[in-house]
C-alpha cells in the first residue's frame, strides 16, 4: 500500500511525479434533482447506472472526500480510490479508510493528487463549495422528495465548462462541468 492507499505502488509513484508539476484541482462531484436534492434518510433517491459509470470513470484512482454520514450510507469503502472521511468524532476508525478532523486537513492529506475529489454529502458539499475549483454535477431533470441539498452555484462565480444532456426511461438529466471565474 502506498499513501493513497493504492495497491500499484509503481504506477502510483510514476503518476505522483508529474502531478506533482500540476495545481490539484479540488472537485466536488454530485448529482441533483432540479430543486438540489441530492438525497432522503441517508440514502440517493435515483438509481442511474450511467451517472455511477462517470462517478467511478472520474473519481478512480483518486481521492475521495467525504463526511461521515456518506461513508456510513456505503456498504464499504470504494475500491481504487484512497478513502478519506471528515467525522468530528476523535475516536473513529474504520478499515480501508483515512479518518480526518476537518475538510481543511483532509484536502491538505491529498496534496500530491492532481484532482482530488469531495463527494458529499450535504454538509460536506456546503463547507467545500468555496474550496474548489471544479464541479462535477449530474442534474436530473426531475423532482423528487429529499432532505438534504447541495448548496447554490452562484453564477458569478462559476462557469459551465462542458454540459451533455442525457435520456433515462423516467427523466432525462445533464452532466454538467463548471469552473470557478
Ligand atoms: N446525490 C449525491 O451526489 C450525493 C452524494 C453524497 C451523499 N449524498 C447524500 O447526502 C446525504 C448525507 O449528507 P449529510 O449532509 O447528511 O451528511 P455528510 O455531509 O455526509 O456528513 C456529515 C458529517 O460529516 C462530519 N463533518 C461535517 N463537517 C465537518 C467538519 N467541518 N469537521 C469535521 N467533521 C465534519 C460530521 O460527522 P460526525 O457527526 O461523525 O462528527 C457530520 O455529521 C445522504 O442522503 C447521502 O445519500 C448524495
Amino acid at each position: 500500500m502506498n499513501s493513497k492507499g493504492l495497491k500499484d505502488s509503481k504506477t502510483v509513484h510514476a503518476s505522483k511525479v508529474s502531478r506533482s508539476l500540476k495545481v490539484p484541482k479540488v472537485t466536488l462531484i454530485a448529482a441533483i434533482d432540479e430543486n438540489g436534492v441530492l438525497g432522503k434518510d441517508n440514502q440517493l433517491i435515483w438509481h442511474l447506472p450511467e451517472d455511477l459509470k462517470r462517478f467511478k470513470r472520474l473519481t478512480t484512482g483518486h481521492s475521495i472526500i467525504m463526511g461521515r454520514k456518506t461513508f456510513e450510507s456505503l456498504p464499504k469503502a470504494l475500491p481504487n480510490r484512497h478513502n478519506i472521511v471528515v467525522t468530528r468524532n476523535q475516536n473513529y476508525s474504520k478499515e480501508e479508510v483515512t479518518v480526518c478532523h476537518s475538510l481543511e486537513a483532509a484536502i491538505e492529506f491529498t496534496k500530491d493528487d492532481d484532482q482530488p475529489f469531495i463527494i458529499g454529502g450535504g454538509e460536506i458539499y456546503k463547507q467545500a463549495i468555496g474550496l474548489a475549483d471544479v464541479i462535477e454535477l449530474t442534474k436530473i431533470h426531475s423532482k423528487f422528495e429529499g432532505d438534504v441539498f447541495f448548496p447554490k452555484i452562484d453564477s458569478k462565480k462559476w462557469t459551465v465548462e462542458k454540459e451533455e444532456r442525457m435520456s433515462h426511461p423516467n427523466f432525462e438529466y445533464s452532466f454538467f462541468t463548471y469552473i470557478k471565474k
